[in-house]
Parts: C-alpha cells; sequence; structure tokens
C-alpha cells in the first residue's frame, strides 16, 4: 500500500518551499523506503528553488540525510530493514565507461529509484539529487543507502551525504592535496569548511581560509585553517597578491573555489602556484561566463579540475569519515549550526543567504 508522509516541495521557480502531503509507493525491485532522522539544508537545494539545476518542478526537496531502512523492495540484500544509513547521490553502476576504466568516482549511470513519489493529486516529484528528504520517509534505490557506524549523530554523519563529502573530497581527492601542501580555499561555507577539514586530514601544512565574512573566516580558523584573507574589499589582484604572501612569493598548491563564479575561479586561477591545480566545487549558474587569456592557461600548467561531489565513493568514503568522526578527528559536529524543525526550511534559506549558519539541520 502507499504511504501519504508530509514533505517540503518547491513548486515552482523562486517560490517559497511548501509543506504538504506525498504519496510514496511501495518499493519495487531494487528500492527502499528510509525512515528520514535528519537532512541538512544544502545551498544546492537553494539552486533547485530557484531553478538554477533544471526546470522539473515541483521538486521534493533535501539530500544531506541519514535515518533507517524501513521497507525493503525484492531482490534487496545490499541493505536490511533497520540499518542506520547515510543516502548518497552516487549509487555506482558498474558497467558504464567510466565504471570500466576503474574510475567509478565519475559513474555516468548511478543508480536512483525507478518509481516516483507524488503530491496527492498524482503530478510526479522530482527528487533533489535522486534523493528528496525533507520528508517523513523517502524512497531510494538500494544502492543509494551507505550503512555507517550506528552510534554516530545522524545529524552530523547525514552531512557527509552531499555538501561536507563534496568538500572534503575536493581537497583529499580531487586536489590530492598530500603532506606538505599550501591549499587556499575560497568561500568557507560547509563545501569550504569541509575542505578546509581535509586538507589538514591530508597533512597540508599552509591552508588559506578566502571569505568575505569574518564570521565564516573566524570558524574556519576554528576548523584548520592556518591564515584568512576578508576578500570583501579586495579585487582579484589583491586576493591574488594576499596568497602569495603567505606562500614564499609564489602562490598555493591547490585552490578550492567552494564559491562558484567567474571571479572566484579566476582568483582561484591566479592564486594558485605554477602547475599548481584549481579545484571547482561550488556550483555555478548557467549563464556564468569565464574570460581568460589562453597563453595563461597554457603558461601557468598544472591542472584544472571540477569536483563532483568529492569525486567520492559513499561505500569507501562514508564508513571511513564515520570512524575518523566517532575517533574525534573529524569535527562533524562543528557543521551543525541548528537542528530545525520541517517547518523552518524557508527561515534556513534566509540563515544561509545572511551567512548566520554552516548547516542548518532538519530532525525529522
Ligand atoms: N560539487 C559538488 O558536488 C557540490 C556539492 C554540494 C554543494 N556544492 C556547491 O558548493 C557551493 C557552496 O555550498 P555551501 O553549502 O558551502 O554554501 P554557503 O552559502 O554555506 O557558503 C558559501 C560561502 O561563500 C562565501 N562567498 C560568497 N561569495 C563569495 C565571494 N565572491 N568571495 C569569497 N567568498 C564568497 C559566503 O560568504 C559563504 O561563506 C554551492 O555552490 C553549492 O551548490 C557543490
Ligand atoms: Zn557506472
Ligand atoms: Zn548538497
Amino acid at each position: 500500500m502507499p504511504i501519504t508522509v508530509t514533505g517540503v516541495i518547491a513548486r515552482s521557480k523562486g517560490a517559497p518551499v511548501e509543506l504538504v502531503e506525498i504519496v510514496i509507493p511501495d518499493p519495487g525491485p531494487g528500492e527502499v523506503i528510509v525512515d528520514i532522522e535528519t537532512c541538512g539544508v544544502c545551498h544546492t537545494d537553494f539552486h533547485y528553488k530557484e531553478g538554477g539545476i533544471n526546470d522539473d518542478f515541483p521538486f521534493l526537496l533535501g539530500h544531506e540525510a541519514a535515518g533507517r531502512v524501513s521497507v525493503i523492495g525484492e531482490g534487496v540484500t545490499h541493505v536490511a530493514v533497520g540499518d542506520f544509513v547515510v543516502l548518497n547521490w552516487r549509487a555506482v553502476c558498474g558497467e558504464c565507461r567510466a565504471c570500466k576504466r576503474a574510475e567509478p568516482w565519475y559513474c555516468f549511470n548511478t543508480f536512483n529509484a525507478t518509481q516516483k513519489m507524488t503530491l496527492t493529486d498524482g503530478t510526479e516529484l522530482s527528487p533533489a539529487l535522486g534523493i528528496g528528504a525533507f520528508a517523513e520517509k523517502t524512497l531510494v534505490h538500494a544502492k543509494q543507502c551507505t550503512k555507517v557506524n550506528p552510534d554516530a549523530d545522524p545529524a552530523a554523519v547525514g552531512l557527509l551525504g552531499c555538501g561536507i563529502m563534496a568538500g572534503i573530497g575536493a581537497a583529499m581527492n580531487t586536489g590530492n592535496v598530500g603532506r606538505g601542501d599550501s591549499v587556499a580555499v575560497i568561500g568557507c561555507g560547509g563545501v569550504g569548511d569541509a575542505a578546509i577539514v581535509g586538507s589538514r586530514l591530508a597533512g597540508a601544512s599552509v591552508i588559506i581560509a578566502i571569505d568575505r565574512d569574518p564570521k565564516k573566516l573566524a570558524k574556519a580558523q576554528q576548523l584548520g585553517a592556518t591564515h584568512s584573507i576578508d576578500s570583501s574589499n579586495l579585487d582579484e589582484a589583491g586576493v591574488v597578491a594576499a596568497v602569495q604572501a603567505l606562500t614564499g612569493g609564489f602562490g598555493a598548491n591547490v585552490v578550492i573555489d567552494a564559491v562558484g563564479r567567474p571571479e572566484t575561479w579566476r582568483q582561484a586561477f591566479y592564486a594558485r602556484d605554477l602547475a599548481g591545480t584549481v579545484v571547482l566545487v561550488g556550483v555555478p549558474n548557467p549563464k556564468m561566463m569565464l574570460e581568460i587569456p589562453l597563453i595563461d592557461v597554457f603558461g601557468r600548467g598544472g591542472s584544472l579540475k571540477s569536483s563532483w561531489y568529492g569525486d567520492c565513493l559513499p561505500e569507501r568514503d562514508f564508513p571511513m569519515l564515520t570512524d575518523l568522526y566517532l575517533q574525534g578527528r573529524l569535527p562533524l559536529d562543528e557543521f551543525v549550526s541548528e537542528k530545525i524543525g520541517i517547518g523552518e526550511i524557508e527561515a534556513a534559506f534566509e540563515k544561509m543567504a545572511l551567512g548566520d549558519v554552516l548547516r542548518s539541520v532538519v530532525v525529522l
């Protein structure tokens, strides 16, 4: 029997989110229903609501979630009823050209539930990132569930499901930050701060936090940044000069753009040392354009990379990072700025815009 639960949708472009009844079908083959315990409010949910991802409204928002598997469909062996899981949006297929090249973190055919959740009038919902977890329950593919140690606080480890994993992975996987490296991170929200934490775990010796908001810089330093640059009154040359001054005059080995705008990407491009790495983990909108002299791309060398979900493999990385968290080596609790109710998501977007929170986490 289909179940009706409460969920939060974005009905049309730019409209405030709405708390509505949603209908969840019985899980089909390979699908499961997860009882959501917590779900973080990510900037990407805001991008969805603003029409910045695509136009497949209405969206069932929410995707940084932890919960318990409550019903499993036919043939599901990956998880069992009662398992504590973090949801992921990279259930790798093992069959596509990326998987066959042994680069499954690029998997081009990740699994999602086949059936649709709907509104009570039958309108099909598009779950954000194939998850849709601002709801009491959600329907996902079994492989979107990654089991982690159930001793962990769901509000903290649920964040591994998206932004925090993206930031940690931007540093450790995409940027390949190593011992002794210098790293600069532009934009110190949840994703940027996670990149700082990831750089620290990877052994970076210089970690420079860059933001326009002094509150964010103070938090970034608390999380392990060794230096900070307030870029609110700096132009591109000013940011670049400030990074160079902290890195022997050369620029950083790795610069991570966790904002995703042409101006921050250019700062990253020019603030890195020769042959250094730029990692773009912030998500630009489709209208943004970049203009840069091609000779600078050639002459400065190195690598210019994007980081999709921190190039993570959930089955490898979520349990490992949960263990580091439980050992006190990964300060995930620091990312949970507040725990809120499901009716407070619009207010959480406002706090995000004002820079008052790293993550508001909805407790279901
Ligand atoms: N690549 C991925 O897989 C992935 C996953 C999750 C989120 N994201 C993206 O990462 C980005 C950051 O997400 P978040 O949740 O940390 O957002 P956030 O809003 O919490 O943080 C953004 C930070 O950037 C700062 N900022 C904004 N403009 C700036 C500028 N011009 N210069 C310096 N700092 C500036 C803000 O003050 C804020 O601290 C978003 O674009 C989000 O969509 C990407
Ligand atoms: Zn694949
Ligand atoms: Zn996210």
